[in-house]
């Protein structure tokens, strides 16, 4: 089928679901319609320049549309949304055309060349309208009932959990161009090239700018491995090249990817060592399934980490007590994965009900940013790590830790920072799609396994 009419044909099932979704929000929370921003561009301090744009989450939901701040999607139930598509007179920057593409049939696009014209396209009454996005100068003026209402935005982002299948098509596309990045990075770092060059041949192979990107790129060689969010880009090579941790993901229609390799440039002991925390990493993954409860799907993977960390000697006590002694969170301090979608972390992943409310995190795991029980639609990473991060390894010198921890191996693996793996899963009724491995595949023709980078 030709793709762009299956996009159509998706996206309009998608708007038709998103509506159903709107619906009952509005209807349960008592408002008669919804007005998303888009977002304005954020000026720097004391500077005639803005901050790179990002559009909202909540109105790229609706729409693809991320390069165009102050528009508007207006939504009243039994209506065609309205999109107020923000066409200003301006001759310093380039001024976006009302886009005619696969999705804009759902929508009534109407131009408006400023906030007064998109007031003034809208009802002249909004007493009973929410808002979602962040509060602009002026807004009070414009008389809508509630900004961000907490339990409007709950029952949308509950919901949002569970995937449509255009957007399920658009992660799909973000990790088949995230693969593409990642082979391309892949061979830059066999190569030698330092931590920017590595960045700047993920970003060709995507066809992307980095603010395009849905978060800064990790790439991070030897020791910065253990820096979980790294966010320098070294300019030269370091003297010797052992290891490379990338974190990298694109996007496609708004959606991220969220994707990490590990690499050992020449060392056969930290190369195995990647191997078998790939097993490790796919046997968390074989686990998923619609009506697990993620926070055991957490604890697990503490268990399955503390056991390789056993077996490769790194600890010197079984994985039960390493997990209970709180040994396996100085080398895994993250949680073991979040909801994927239109943000990174995307919103929801700690709600009780639709109503609002927090599931909380399991004690002792602060960082989980998911605590639901899965559903199919849902998409989670799963992005197991182990790391030597020296603030966390010195903490656990100076208590009863320390003996159960081999130092000796632990100084020997420093020099290469960290491993983490992770992948892109859609749950489905009987298991999971791993997004990312059969994008790996479609690209490159193998599953695109962490360890020694294709030369
Ligand atoms: N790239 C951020 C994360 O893996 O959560
Ligand atoms: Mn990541
Ligand atoms: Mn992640």
């Amino acid at each position: 089928m030709d793709e762009a009419l299956d996009l159509a044909a998706l996206h309009a099932a998608h708007v038709l679901t998103l509506r159903a979704r709107f619906d009952r929000a509005l209807s349960a929370c008592g408002y008669s319609g919804v007005l998303v921003h888009s977002g304005s561009l954020a000026p720097i301090f004391r500077d005639d320049q803005t901050h790179p744009f990002r559009a909202h989450a909540w109105f790229k939901a609706w729409v693809p549309l991320h390069e165009v701040p102050d528009c508007f999607l207006y939504y009243e139930p039994g209506r065609t949304p309205v999109l107020l598509f923000h066409q200003p007179s301006d001759y310093w920057h380039k001024v976006a055309r009302p886009p005619r593409a696969y999705w804009t049939a759902q929508v009534d696009l109407r131009p408006v060349a400023d906030r007064a014209a998109a007031r003034a396209a809208l009802p002249r009454d909004l007493g009973a309208t929410a808002y979602i996005g962040e509060p602009f100068r002026g807004l009070a003026a414009w008389g809508v009932s509630a900004a961000n209402p907490p339990g409007l935005l709950a029952r949308i982002d509950y919901d949002r959990a569970v995937k449509t299948p255009y957007e399920l098509a658009c992660l799909r596309a973000a990790n088949r161009l995230a693969a593409r990045g990642h082979r391309a990075a892949a061979r830059a770092f066999a190569g030698g090239a330092c931590e920017l060059e590595i960045e700047l041949a993920f970003l060709r192979a995507c066809g992307a700018r980095e603010q395009e990107l849905p978060y800064n790129p990790i790439i991070a060689l030897n020791e910065s491995g253990a820096v979980l969010h790294y966010q320098m880009l070294e300019r030269t090579p370091p003297a010797e090249v052992r290891s490379m941790l990338i974190d990298a993901g694109a996007q496609a229609g708004g959606y991220a990817s969220d994707v990490t390799r590990t690499y050992s440039f020449a060392d056969a002991d930290f190369s195995s060592l990647i191997e078998r925390f790939d097993e490790v990493q796919q046997a968390l993954c074989s686990g998923v399934h619609a009506g697990v409860d993620w926070r055991d799907v957490h604890l697990s993977a503490h268990r399955l980490v503390a056991e390789l960390l056993h077996e490769s000697d790194i600890t010197t006590c079984d994985a039960e007590e390493a997990v209970a002694t709180g040994v396996s969170s100085v080398f895994l301090p993250h949680g073991i994965g979040h909801l994927l979608g239109l943000q990174v972390h995307d919103a929801g992943g700690l709600l009780r009900s639709p109503e609002g409310g927090e599931i909380p995190r399991p004690e002792g795991h602060p960082h989980l940013r998911l605590t639901r029980v899965l559903e199919a639609g849902f998409v989670v990473t799963m992005e197991p790590g182990i790391y030597f991060i020296d603030p966390l390894l010195d903490a656990a010198r100076g208590d009863a830790r320390a003996a159960r921890i081999n130092w000796t191996r632990v100084e020997s693996l420093r020099r290469f920072g960290g491993i983490r793996i992770e992948d892109d899963l859609a749950v489905t009724a009987s298991g999971t799609e791993n997004m990312t491995r059969d994008a790996f595949r479609a690209e490159l023709g193998s599953p695109g396994a962490p360890g020694v980078p294709e030369r």
